[in-house]
């Protein structure tokens, strides 16, 4: 099915049940689907994405992108990771039964620490031990790192690394510092700007007066262009920056997006 006609039908089924709690995930119940879909075009345009694909969904929240994948997987294979038991909870119920009977959905729940999502957890994503997973054809974090301290961000491409099969695709997306975005926030001028304290030596940058909460997390962009290449995703095939900096780029999205393929 052309990708527009599907993000129409989901955007319009009475099946698609919309979480009341939509702004757990930085989103609102009105824009739920539509964030949802246009990181569905991205995998769709942007990856090898195939209906017969074995997709992983790290963090993957209230299922904003698992939604449309459930729509989209004919005999393919789906698995989110979380570490909010409720989310998992949420789309266990509601998206597990919209999926074609050949499509194998699973979410599950990952106990692990994060100062904003889940404070409560004892387990460090360092020490925590999950299930084999194997390998994985499109691997994506979408609005996920840019909630990780960077001890937690290391662990997961040496994981993501493990889990994308060699000629597979990772797609994250990230607040990255460069000149100009780092310009804007030492001088912002745009109201929508985030407040990245950005007076330490990075990588990594937390917002002001957040005490280091993963509320929001930037990273320094050539930093992360060198993680992508020490971890074998040494061909980007799709990156833009998005204007949350309040630099004026890419419209459409808001955050920054990164495709590589591993070698
Ligand atoms: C802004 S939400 C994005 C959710 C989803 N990816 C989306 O785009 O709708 C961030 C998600 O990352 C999850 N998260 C935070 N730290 C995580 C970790 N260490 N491992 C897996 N998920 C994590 C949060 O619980 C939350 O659901």
């Amino acid at each position: 099915m052309d990708i527009e006609e599907l993000c129409q039908q989901v955007m319009t089924s009475k099946e698609v049940v919309v979480p009341e709690n939509a702004a757990l995930i930085g989103g609102s119940k009105d824009n739920f689907l539509s964030v949802g879909c246009a990181v569905f075009r991205e995998l769709a345009h942007s990856t090898q994405l195939s209906p017969d694909s074995r997709v992983l969904d790290i963090g993957s929240g209230l299922g904003r992108v698992a939604y449309p994948l459930a729509h989209f997987l004919k005999n393919g294979h789906y698995v989110g990771l979380e570490i909010v038991k409720d989310s998992v909870d949420f789309c266990q119920k509601n998206i597990v039964p919209l999926t074609a009977p050949k499509a194998h959905f699973e979410f599950i729940h990952t106990d692990i620490h994060n100062t904003f999502y889940n404070s409560s957890a004892k387990s460090e994503l360092i020490n925590y031990e999950f299930p084999d997973l194997g390998e994985f054809d499109v691997v994506f974090m979408s609005s996920v790192c840019t909630h990780l301290n960077n001890e937690d961000l290391l662990h997961y491409f040496k994981l993501v690394q493990q889990w994308t099969r060699s000629g597979g695709d990772f797609l994250a997306t990230w607040f990255l510092v460069d000149n100009l975005a780092r310009e804007q926030l030492l001088n912002p001028i745009k109201s929508h700007a985030l407040p990245f304290d950005l007076s330490g030596k990075g990588p990594d940058y937390f917002l002001k007066s957040q005490d280091k909460s993963t509320a929001a997390v930037a990273y320094d962009v050539d930093y992360i262009l060198d993680l992508y290449k020490s971890h074998s995703f040494t061909t980007i095939s799709n990156m833009y920056l998005g204007p949350w900096s309040g630099v004026e780029r890419h419209i459409g999205a808001f955050q920054d997006l990164i495709v590589a393929r591993k070698d």
